[in-house]
């Protein structure tokens, strides 16, 4: 009798969760109730942060206290520069990032406490560090000094200014919130499953966040927003984006970074939204190059899987790439950028896990050899 296999847990529910929903034929994404739309819009950082921790948006007095509550985490301790200065210049920065973590755990003295006021603590001082070590890296790998965190600003401005050691203008500010907002949360995607599998031991908070920058480094998963921006680059002109799009169709198992995803049939409503901040920043910018280029993608994309009958879409690390370029950040850092916003969803999922927790353990399906008789070392 054979028995059910579901490769890469497609279709699996591995538990329930009150944090957001995506509907994957409607094109939806709700965080904790609330339309992408409408936060991406309207909400900050730091209010989606609160709302995917808590069960609501929060009042002004609740904001207010949660912003100052980030404060005092945002500074770097020494131990963590040090060893940002240890690091190889060229490693990629995900390497520095999922270091940076990992090394926050061991000088942690309270890291073990899977209680959730421990985790609570350790998810402020995550959420407020993770911009900080991105921005420290950034300069150190370019032989600069890093740059004080200024405890005025807001997250996504706090980063930008670690970066250049210049107060960013209200427009990149909001910019880079947006994009905060949108890649903070997105269900049981690999790396928020990882951190989740990793927490069901019942190990510390800092194992399981270490093991989910792991994973989205991938190019499956986070690091595609990269492999997105060295595509457009390789390419280099619109007029040769259907020949470089048509070869990879015509590769077997080609895929073309930035499109389709496991859940959504339509387009990813954080695409359709990056989309439009991509074309504000080419038509500000005067250079639309790269959001030309895109939009060529798209459309041979479209054309091509309309042929094969299926739906394979830009996701939201397709048109990011476009916007984290015009911003100026270079390309190896878009997936620590996507990793500043994630650590909010990934410590709301820790939350989740460690308040109700059943160990993971999937099972396999044995197909190697079976009744082998065993033969000495001499003799094999
Ligand atoms: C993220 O899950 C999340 O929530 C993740 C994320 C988040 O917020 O955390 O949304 C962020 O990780 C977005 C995804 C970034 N990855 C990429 O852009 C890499 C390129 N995309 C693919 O490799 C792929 O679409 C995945 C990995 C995203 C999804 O893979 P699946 O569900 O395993 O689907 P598949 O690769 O088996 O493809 C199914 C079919 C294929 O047809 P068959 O070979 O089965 O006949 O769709 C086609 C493919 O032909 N297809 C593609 C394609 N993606 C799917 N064809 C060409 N290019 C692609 N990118």
């Amino acid at each position: 009798m054979s028995e059910t296999i579901y490769q890469g847990l497609a279709g699996v529910n591995v538990d329930r969760t009150q944090i957001s929903h995506i509907d994957g034929l409607k094109g939806e994404l709700i965080y904790r109730g609330y339309d992408i739309r409408e936060l991406a819009n309207k909400a900050s950082f730091e209010e989606v942060t609160y709302l995917l921790w808590n069960d609501d948006l929060p009042t002004q007095e609740q904001l207010s206290a949660f912003s100052e509550s980030l404060k005092p985490h945002y500074k770097l301790p020494a131990e963590i520069i040090e060893v940002l200065r240890l690091m190889p210049k060229d490693t990629h920065p995900m390497h520095a990032v999922r270091t940076a973590v990992s090394m926050l755990g061991a000088v942690d003295a309270d890291a073990e406490g899977v209680d959730l006021d421990n985790i609570h603590r350790i998810g402020l001082s995550l959420t407020a560090k993770f911009p900080s070590f991105v921005a420290a890296f950034e300069r150190i790998r370019n032989g600069l000094e890093p740059v004080n965190p200024d405890p005025e600003l807001n997250i996504a401005g706090n980063f930008l200014y670690m970066l250049t050691g210049e107060k960013p203008t209200e427009a990149a500010t909001n910019v880079m919130d947006v994009a905060l907002v949108l890649h903070a949360e997105h269900g049981s995607n690999a790396s928020t499953f990882v951190a989740r599998a990793v927490a069901s031991t019942l190990t510390d908070g800092y194992s399981a966040i270490t093991a989910a920058c792991g994973s989205l480094k991938g190019p499956l998963h986070g690091g595609a927003n990269a492999a997105v921006m060295g595509a457009l680059e390789k390419i280099g002109s619109v007029d040769k984006v259907e020949d470089y799009v048509m070869n990879i169709l015509n590769s077997p198992g080609g895929r073309v970074m930035g499109f389709g995803h496991r859940v959504y049939r339509v387009l990813d409503p954080r695409a359709i939204i990056l989309k439009e901040v991509s074309h504000n920043l080419a038509e500000e910018s005067g250079d639309s190059k790269w959001f030309e280029m895109s939009l060529e993608m798209e459309r041979v994309m479209d054309r091509e899987m309309a042929k094969k009958g299926k739906q394979v879409k830009p996701n939201v690390d397709f048109f990011s790439a476009s916007v984290y370029r015009m911003l100026g950040f270079p390309t190896d850092m878009y997936t620590p950028i996507f990793a500043v916003a994630r650590i909010s969803g990934w410590m709301a999922h820790l939350y989740e896990q460690y308040a109700d927790n059943k160990l993971m353990r999937p099972r396999m399906v044995y197909e190697g050899p079976v009744g082998r008789s065993f033969k000495a070392l001499a003799d094999r």
